[in-house]
């Protein structure tokens, strides 16, 4: 059976032909084409397909389409503000924070309602906030290193790039920075 609906998604409001039985997120992909947001395990386990309503994280494969109306629904789309990326966005780039990028869309959704209430999280807090977002491949380090960077900029209004080179300054002194990294401990290893 199928069902007309009005979203509002990213400051637009669409009407959108739906299966009845669709979750917001086979909306978005499948309806809408917005496919930044992943499909992964479809059960509510890995976080990729993270999205915003009303400014918190919600998991959009185990929503249904019907509970998102009348809510203002942010997805990765959304995040920049037009040709310019987030915070988030630029210090996920320079500090190597995505890999394979399957996880990424879900991670900065996540990372953007927690900064959204927390100008200043702690490790443990980002930690926390991002514990149902998993990742195969960076072993989370660059990851939480990215969110502190955004929320420094985000904080003070500097760029993200000056706030990583500052880092990496103070981190290895005795060097110029050659190319985008976060210090320290941006090893990559295990901080899950
Ligand atoms: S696809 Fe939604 S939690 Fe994995
Ligand atoms: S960057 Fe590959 S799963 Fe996270």
């Amino acid at each position: 059976m199928k069902d007309i609906i009005t979203l509002h998604i990213n400051g637009d409001e669409l009407e959108v032909g739906v299966s009845t039985h669709f979750t917001l997120l086979e909306t978005l992909r499948y309806a809408l084409g917005l496919t930044g947001s992943k499909q992964g395990c479809d059960k509510g386990d890995c976080g990729t397909c993270t999205v915003l309503l009303d400014g918190q994280s919600h998991l959009a494969c185990i929503m249904p389409v019907y509970e998102a109306i009348g809510h203002e629904i942010t997805t990765v789309e959304g995040l920049a503000d037009g040709r310019t990326p987030h915070p988030l966005q630029d210090a996920f780039d320079l500090c190597g924070a995505a890999q394979c990028g399957f996880c990424t869309p879900g991670i900065l959704c996540s990372s953007y309602g927690l900064l959204a209430e927390k100008a200043h999280p702690s490790r443990d807090e980002i930690r926390r906030a991002l514990s149902g977002n998993l990742c195969r491949c960076t072993g989370y380090t660059k990851i939480f290193e990215a969110v502190e960077v955004a929320a420094e900029s985000l904080r003070s209004g500097a760029d993200p790039r000056d706030i990583v080179a500052e880092r990496y300054d103070l981190a290895f002194p005795s060097r110029s920075m050659q190319s985008a990294a976060c210090a320290p401990g941006s090893t990559g290893a295990s901080d899950a």
